[in-house]
């Protein structure tokens, strides 16, 4: 046994992974479901049009400040080693990186869609074909181990667009303190929102298009569809709030009257205005970030900003 899964497998323990988790989920106090499965292709294709919507100010003034500080950051990457990415999705900003480091021996995209990653991976092989590429599908959520010819390599993590954001305290410390174990690693190169005006973020997550919305309420689609269960999605509106306790925007689905839902056999009660709870994106400040940094084994080298101090580049550096 090698370790390596085919895809019926893998596609099976994904199936078995969402009804598990979609049934403790719903069937908690506080309803949730994990933000991971938004993620499907079409959730895929939704986001990268969130990215693009002029309210979703993350993605363009993140892209800027890897431009800036392109030379810097792709120099952080020893010669012939890793550029890990966690969540790479389309792998766009990426290209911002992988344009001038012409001495990376390897790109390693590691994604939880297996579909988008293979196709991006073979996109960049064809942009970039003197890089090896080494596609790895796996859930950044939980511990990441490099398969063996990468576990030598000297490494840099990168982790951009404040997907960090996205998990819990406890697993976003987790992942920081996961990658720091790794082999061979010198630097992690962090993407991090930053706490500012409370409309400005409410906005990037409630659009007037409507696209967000859309995008959060996919995973009812994708339940009815994967998980043979019977969501009315008109049924529940979307909802974007923020916490100032937990500088977070929670994401929210919010039951419009009483109904039940079917879902792999079992029946889930919705009162009127119960909410699910789907997605939180933690915000950061400069404080924030170094406790974070500092908890987990990294030292922040050098925190990268825009002219408004809206989003940070954070490079980590392994704490002696
Ligand atoms: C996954 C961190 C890039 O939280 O800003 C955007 C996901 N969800 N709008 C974020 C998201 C709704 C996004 N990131």
């Amino acid at each position: 046994m090698d370790g390596t899964l085919g895809i019926s497998e893998v596609d099976q323990k994904e199936f078995d992974a969402l009804i598990a988790d979609a049934l403790t989920g719903l069937t908690a106090p506080q309803k949730s479901l994990s933000p991971k499965w938004l993620y499907d292709h079409h959730g895929s294709a939704l986001f990268e049009q969130i990215t693009n919507l002029p309210e979703y100010y993350p993605t363009r003034t993140e892209a800027g400040i890897l431009r800036n500080h392109a030379a810097a950051l792709s120099g952080l990457v020893p010669h012939d080693g890793a550029l890990v990415e966690l969540g790479s999705g389309a792998s766009i900003k990426t290209r911002t990186l992988l344009d001038v480091g012409s001495h990376f021996g390897t790109y390693v995209p590691i994604d939880i869609s297996r579909d988008f990653l293979m196709q991006t991976a073979d996109d960049l092989q064809n942009r970039y074909p003197a890089l090896k590429i080494a596609p790895l599908v796996a859930d950044f959520s939980a511990p990441v181990t490099m398969p063996d010819p990468l576990a030598q390599i000297p490494k840099v993590g990168f982790f951009p667009g404040s997907t960090i954001g996205n998990l819990t305290p406890e697993r976003a410390k987790a992942l920081l303190a996961g990658v720091r174990a790794w082999d061979g690693i010198t630097a992690f190169i962090v993407g991090m929102d930053m706490v500012k005006d409370t409309k400005e973020l409410v906005a990037a997550y409630d659009d007037a298009q409507g696209v967000t919305a859309k995008f959060i309420k996919n995973i009812l689609v994708r339940l009815n569809r994967e998980a043979g269960a019977n969501f009315d999605t008109e049924a529940f509106r979307y909802q974007a709030s923020w916490d100032s306790e937990l500088a977070r925007i929670d994401m929210h689905l919010v039951s419009a009257h009483d109904q039940h839902i079917r879902l792999a056999g079992h029946t889930i009660a919705f009162q009127a205005e119960e909410a699910i709870h789907i997605s939180a994106a933690r915000k950061y400040t400069p404080e924030s970030v170094r406790e974070l940094a500092q908890s987990t084994g990294w030292d922040v080298a050098i925190r990268y900003t825009d002219a408004d101090a809206r989003f940070s580049v954070v490079v980590l550096t392994p704490c002696m």
